[in-house]
């Protein structure tokens, strides 16, 4: 398979960023005491009110657009549409107070990941990523006060998973149609993710935290998939020269344990199909609805997983046979076998079809799917990400020296699950 394009670009494009609105924390109201959701360095908390401070210019008349000319949200729009049908529509992510505890090395991994994740939601346009909407406006990026203003999300998979359709599919014992019913709708969910998979993928991102904490589902019950704070670009300066398929240099241990390809963890050089390996893990949880590797901690995923017998989730027998056999394909320990996110979407496509005529028998619109919404982004060529991050942003001396260390070293940035507790407390 062919993974590097042959061109190095850089995703970043700071112009686009600039058009963000830019919100003072003063200029919004959140529940500081209930918490959305907390990951290894952020917590994320509900916006219950916008009251934005417009200028003259940004108060615009009757006829005008509440959008700007690249069609982000206003002030004007948020102070007026932060609840929609009652609830609350915006959500901020930010540094979680105790990072600010825990000693500056921690504080600065934390920094760097938000101040990547922004750099990468500011350009990210598509139906299945989260869209950011405002940008804290603070003098500096590693003030504490920054933040991320976002859409609120309500639901996330691992949730959905837990409290929706485990307890759904407990009840249905042996009725078959209505267990295909339910696994149709799981596979129509892991298409949506196979399809941001597919654009980050062909933009030469490279996700790596894939795993239900980072997926979640909007008011609408859209499927979106947020924290992009472990994303990399795959650069020409990273890359193994003369490997083939194409494999980069990259920082090793990073992301979960559990939906963590061997190659990743073993500080192998590592491409897109690190992400095809989480998916499988995924959509193996997502089919069979028990959690992959439940029993094992990380070490023994080391040895069992990873290494020795590379043990993997069980393949429900009833599923479509290209669906098996996909599944196989996508977590082989050898990442030359795996196919791409484009190949997994058509067998997942077809698998999904398949089920619905065989077992359901209902109307398949004509065989197409609508799961990319896909736009052209601006990109820039050859920039690095770390020279973006500095050039653009205000960082404090300390943070600069600590980042240039991190991107030299290709230190392990293994993140934590909710089930797992992380072989590194630190991602970094
Ligand atoms: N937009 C959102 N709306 C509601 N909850 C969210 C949103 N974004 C994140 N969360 C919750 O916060 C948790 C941590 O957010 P995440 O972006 O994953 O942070 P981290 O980078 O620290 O892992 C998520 O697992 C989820 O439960
Ligand atoms: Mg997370």
């Amino acid at each position: 398979m062919e993974i590097c394009n042959g061109f190095d670009f850089n995703i970043f494009n700071e112009s686009i960023e600039d058009e963000f609105p830019r919100v003072k924390p003063a200029e919004i109201t959140v529940l500081w005491d209930q918490v959305l959701g907390k990951g290894g360095f952020c917590s994320v908390h509900e916006v219950s009110a916008v009251n934005c401070h417009l200028t003259d210019d940004e108060v615009s008349s009757e006829d005008q657009s509440t959008k700007n000319a690249f069609g982000f949200q206003n002030k004007q729009y948020m102070n007026e549409h932060y609840k929609r049908d009652g609830h609350t529509r915006y959500a901020i992510k930010k540094l979680s107070n105790s990072n600010y505890e825990q000693g500056d090395e921690h504080f600065v991994h934390g920094i760097i990941d938000l101040a990547l994740e922004t750099r990468l939601l500011a350009v990210l346009r598509h139906k299945h990523i989260i869209k950011m909407r405002a940008i804290a406006d603070v003098s500096d990026a590693s003030s504490p006060d920054y933040f991320i203003m976002m859409d609120r999300l309500s639901e996330t998979l691992s949730s959905r998973i837990v409290q929706t359709w485990k307890k759904e599919n407990n009840k249905l014992f042996a009725k078959k149609k209505k267990k295909i019913e339910h696994l149709v709708t799981r596979i129509g969910v892991a298409l949506d993710i196979c399809s941001a998979l597919e654009f980050l993928h062909d933009k030469n991102i490279v996700y790596r935290d894939l795993k239900p904490e980072n997926i979640g589902f909007d008011i609408r019950d859209d499927l979106k998939v947020f924290d992009f704070g472990l994303c990399s670009e795959l650069r020409r300066k990273d890359l193994v020269i003369g490997s083939d398929p194409a494999t980069y240099k990259l920082t090793k241990e990073c992301g979960t344990f559990r939906y963590m390809a061997p190659e990743v963890e073993m500080g192998l050089p590592y491409n897109q199909t690190a992400d095809v390996y989480s998916f499988a893990i995924l959509v193996s949880y997502i089919c069979n609805l028990e959690l992959p590797f439940s029993s094992f901690n990380n070490f023994q995923i080391r040895n069992n997983v990873h290494k020795g017998k590379k043990v993997r989730p069980k393949i429900n027998k009833l599923y479509p046979d290209r669906l098996k056999k996909t599944i196989r394909l996508m977590w082989d320990a050898d990442l030359s076998k795996r196919p791409s996110m484009m190949q997994v979407r058509s067998a997942l496509n077809e698998s999904w079809l398949h089920l619905i005529d065989d077992h359901i028998g209902g109307a398949t619109n004509g065989g197409i799917l609508d799961i990319s919404n896909r736009t052209e982004l601006s990109l820039r060529d050859d920039a690095d990400k770390l020279e973006t991050l500095k050039s653009n942003t205000p960082y404090t001396e300390q943070t600069l020296r600590t980042m240039e260390s991190r991107s030299r070293s290709g230190s392990s940035t293994a993140s934590c699950d909710e089930q797992m507790p992380p072989v590194q407390t630190v991602r970094v």
